[in-house]
């Protein structure tokens, strides 16, 4: 294994903006694996009910024994939670904001953080529908600027997506690159932004063909799954997916997705979008395409 270049900045201090389910499990990600982690949201609610859910999740790993108790408290040690932006961010090498997408919310929170953090530090957006280009124009430093996009959840999944913009510089991506490798995650390079980028684009041709052939009468929701999951190999079927990521995050990626491309074919299916509006959005909360009442 080759040692770190030591012209390159070394990365230990990680901010998270954005305490969600992707912002906590990302900030749990980086403590795991031995990175000092501030996960910073507006709402204290919800940095309190985020540390106790990765509480919980450590608990279930050093049951399962997956961990062991002393791994599990030293991770949980290396996290801390904030509201505080500008004094979170004062010492981070590396930022990775996980807000609600909405595009006004970002800009704003990426020229906070160009004025809170240190010089060399690299800011990077999780979202999965806009290109950092477009918070790299609010900063002073586009160079250091670019997609790290995780899946959900993110503590399991493998992948995370680096989109560079063609402001990003080489050495940003190669510092980025390392970053996820080490945190034990298998990068995958976008050399341009693309709505969408690789994984969601896939995973939409996939749903709206299950979307089509269900709301065609030609299978059932639990069929069109069982073949996903036995013929294809995934882990989850369309519909199961859609309940576990949420009917309105695949709403609102549709949706930007389509004000990227103007391209109709790119709206939300419109039984995804009914679903929507009628409150039905999946786990979080308790019905989807299936019933979680009982189950949560
Ligand atoms: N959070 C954290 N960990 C979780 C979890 C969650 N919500 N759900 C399950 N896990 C963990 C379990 O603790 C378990 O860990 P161990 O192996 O250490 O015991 C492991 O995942 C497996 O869990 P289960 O045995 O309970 O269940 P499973 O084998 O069915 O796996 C799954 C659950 C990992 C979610 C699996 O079904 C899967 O990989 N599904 C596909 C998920 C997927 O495609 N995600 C991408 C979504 S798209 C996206 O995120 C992009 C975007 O921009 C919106």
């Amino acid at each position: 294994m080759s040692s770190p270049d030591p012209s390159r900045p070394q990365i230990q201090r990680i901010l998270v903006v954005g305490a969600g389910a992707m912002g906590s499990q990302i900030a749990m990600v980086f403590a795991l694996a031995g990175h000092d982690v501030t996960l910073q949201d507006v709402i204290e609610s919800g940095l309190t009910r985020a540390g106790a859910q990765l509480a919980d999740r450590m608990g279930a790993a050093v049951a399962k024994g997956r961990m062991s108790q002393a791994c599990a408290e030293e991770a949980l040690g290396r996290l801390s939670f904030s509201t505080d932006l500008d004094q979170a961010a004062s010492t981070a090498d590396f930022v990775i904001e996980a807000a609600t997408e909405k595009l006004e919310i970002k800009q704003q929170i990426f020229a906070a953080l160009d004025r809170a953090v240190p010089a060399h530090a690299i800011l990077a957006t999780n979202s999965s529908t806009y290109g950092s280009s477009k918070v790299a124009s609010v900063t002073s430093r586009p160079e250091r600027v670019c997609n790290v996009h995780f899946f959900n959840p993110a503590l399991v999944m493998k992948c995370v997506e680096v989109v560079r913009h063609p402001q990003t510089s080489q050495e940003t991506i190669d510092v980025v690159m390392e970053l996820v490798r080490t945190i034990g995650k298998q990068p995958v390079l976008l050399n341009q932004e693309v709505p969408g980028f690789v994984a969601n684009r896939l995973m939409g041709v996939l749903r709206d063909e299950a979307l089509n052939l269900y709301s065609s009468g030609v299978a059932s929701i639990e069929d069109i799954d069982a073949a996903a999951k036995t013929a294809l190999g995934h882990p989850m079927g369309p519909f199961e997916l859609m309940d576990l990521v949420g009917l309105d995050v695949n709403c609102m990626i549709a949706q930007a997705t389509y004000e990227e491309t103007g391209d109709p074919a790119d709206l939300p299916h419109p039984i995804m979008q009914k679903m929507y509006e009628s409150g039905r959005l999946g786990r979080k909360s308790g019905m989807g395409w299936y019933n979680y009442e009982t189950t949560r």
